[in-house]
């Protein structure tokens, strides 16, 4: 498994996603509620931009590893990126924690610590802008220069506001 694991995926582990992905799993077993509150429907929409977040950001990392990189792939995954950045500080409305959705992962310092997540947002924000902008100008060096520093920003977020995946 771990021999066959690509750079991509490699790289993405190195920066903390790849065991975002996996949590991934959880989906299947894990179905929303019928007659879910606005809160806990909150909670599942989030878990899917986050995993939509996550494989674009593979989709990227593996077309980078490409010999021939197509500027096309990586532009619309870092424009998708970056409407994914700008709407994630509202996927958290107070009240869609673990209390709306046990196998969230999000932790209460979220809403606790307010001023330290919308930070970390808008850390993310600022190097995925970095990212969509190297992407457009058609420079592969640059736009791979800037993946390290944009998963910096998913990690530091995670480290701080994200549990420790539930299985
Ligand atoms: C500002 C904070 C923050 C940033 C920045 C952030 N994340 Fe997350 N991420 C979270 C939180 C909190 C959760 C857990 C959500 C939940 O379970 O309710 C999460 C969950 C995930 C998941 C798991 C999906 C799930 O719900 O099981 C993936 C995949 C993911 N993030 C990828 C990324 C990637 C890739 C980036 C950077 C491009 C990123 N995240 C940036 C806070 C953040």
């Amino acid at each position: 498994m771990a021999a066959m694991m690509s750079r991509g995926a490699a790289l993405a582990v190195a920066v903390g996603i790849g065991a975002a992905i996996t949590a991934s799993g959880a989906l299947a077993s894990d179905p929303m509620p019928k007659n879910a509150s606005a809160a806990t429907k909150a909670a599942y929409a989030r878990h899917e931009n986050f995993e939509k977040l996550g494989k674009t950001f593979k989709v990227l990392n593996d077309e980078l590893k490409k010999s021939d990189p197509d500027k096309a792939v990586i532009a619309a995954a870092t424009k998708t990126m970056v409407g994914l950045a700008t709407a994630l500080p509202g996927w958290f409305p107070r009240g869609s924690g673990v209390q709306a959705r046990p196998m969230s992962e999000a932790k209460a310092e979220i809403w606790t610590d307010a001023a330290g997540f919308s930070a970390a947002s808008s850390a993310m924000q600022v190097q995925v802008s970095k990212l969509n902008q190297a992407a457009l100008s058609g420079d592969i060096a640059a736009v791979k220069a800037q993946v390290r520093p944009t998963g910096g920003t998913c990690k530091g977020c995670h480290d701080k506001y994200r549990v420790e995946k539930k299985s």
